[in-house]
């Protein structure tokens, strides 16, 4: 528990910890806010389907990433999503205590950094994290305090699901794969992570997260209105801008190696602000454990022969943790063919 960094109180205020500085060739320069990462309007649907699918499978391709407005979450849920998770950070330590666990397998778990007990270097977050669907397996082991976190957090990870689950048509369809393709079980797992990264008295020397994709299927943040998300693209960092209750969705691995290559999930990482705190929602989509990840049938022939190997999830997710934490190794290349 005195590992958490929202924890370290006044310790932290003066000077980064030495365990937190990461070598020169890893720490962030300053990126200003990029204009160019896509903004896709969701309003027109009914009118533009074809217009829009484009639009996403082309964010997919050249960004992996794109900023979504009007989705249909409402500005109060994507709201109070982000201040309920803040209340529940600033929860005296007795609260959140029997939430924390260093057990990877526990369910609702607080933590800090990534790997701490492993990695070289910690990084300057605190995650709280736990599955969501179906609600009722789940509900009963959330926070009761704060008092609305269950109904909040309940009808948010329903109303994103939806718009993932939409989503994730949108791309069966402009990939030209079957109706329904990602509906079964590739995408029956929602986890919410909620992201806390505590002011820092230096930013240039730590990470909130490291360079890192994601390895489930879908990623959708809400990240409020601090900025500090950087997204590389052709070997640049680019800061993604805060829109106010849009959603910052990205291409997950997964999606990568079903799409056999054609979505890219592209890094990014998070730098923290010495001006102000950082809480972001996290909803990851993601394939059960024992699925059987490979590329589309309907995506492989002779003239595009599959990139990828046939694997178990839980297998990537193993070698997945290892890799990120530690220097430049690429987690899809053992999954190459
Ligand atoms: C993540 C992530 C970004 C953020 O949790 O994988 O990239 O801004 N989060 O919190
Ligand atoms: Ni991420």
């Amino acid at each position: 528990m005195d590992k958490l960094i929202s924890n370290k109180g006044s310790t932290i205020q003066s000077a980064v910890p030495e365990s937190y500085i990461l070598p020169p060739e890893r720490r962030p320069s300053v990126v200003p806010p990029c204009k160019t990462i896509p903004v896709i309007d969701l309003q027109g649907l009914d009118q533009d389907r074809a217009d829009l699918i484009q639009q996403i499978i082309k964010a997919s391709q050249e960004y992996g990433f794109f900023q979504l407005t009007n989705h249909g979450v409402s500005e109060e849920l994507m709201q109070d999503v982000l201040v309920v998770g803040k209340e529940f950070y600033d929860l005296p330590v007795k609260e959140k205590e029997r939430f924390y666990s260093e057990d990877p397998n526990q369910n609702c778990r607080l933590k800090s950094s990534i790997n701490y007990d492993k990695e070289k270097v910690h990084f300057w977050r605190d995650s709280f994290r736990h599955p969501c669907h179906p609600l009722e397996d789940y509900i009963h082991e959330w926070p009761q305090n704060p008092a609305r976190y269950r109904e909040v957090f309940g009808s948010y990870s329903i109303e994103v699901r939806k718009l993932g689950l939409l989503l994730l048509d949108l791309i069966c369809e402009g990939l030209g794969l079957e109706y329904g393709y990602f509906g079964g079980e590739l995408s029956q797992v929602l986890l919410m992570s909620i992201n806390h990264y505590p002011l820092c008295p230096d930013p240039s020397l730590v990470l909130g997260l490291p360079k890192h994709g994601d390895p489930y299927l879908l990623t959708l943040l809400n990240q409020g209105h601090v900025a500090g998300l950087q997204v590389l693209k052709d070997e640049q960092w680019l800061a993604v801008e805060p829109l106010p209750n849009a959603f910052v969705v990205n291409i997950n691995y997964m999606l990568q190696i079903i799409s056999n290559g054609k979505l890219k999930s592209a890094d990014h990482r998070v730098v923290p602000s010495s001006d102000v705190a950082r809480t972001t929602v996290v909803t990851f989509i993601s394939p059960f454990k024992d699925s059987l990840i490979e590329p589309a049938k309907s995506l492989v022939n002779k003239s595009s022969p599959p990139l990828y190997k046939s694997f178990r999830f839980i297998d990537f997710l193993r070698a997945y943790i290892t890799d990120i934490t530690g220097e430049g190794i690429d987690p899809l290349e053992r999954f190459m063919v």
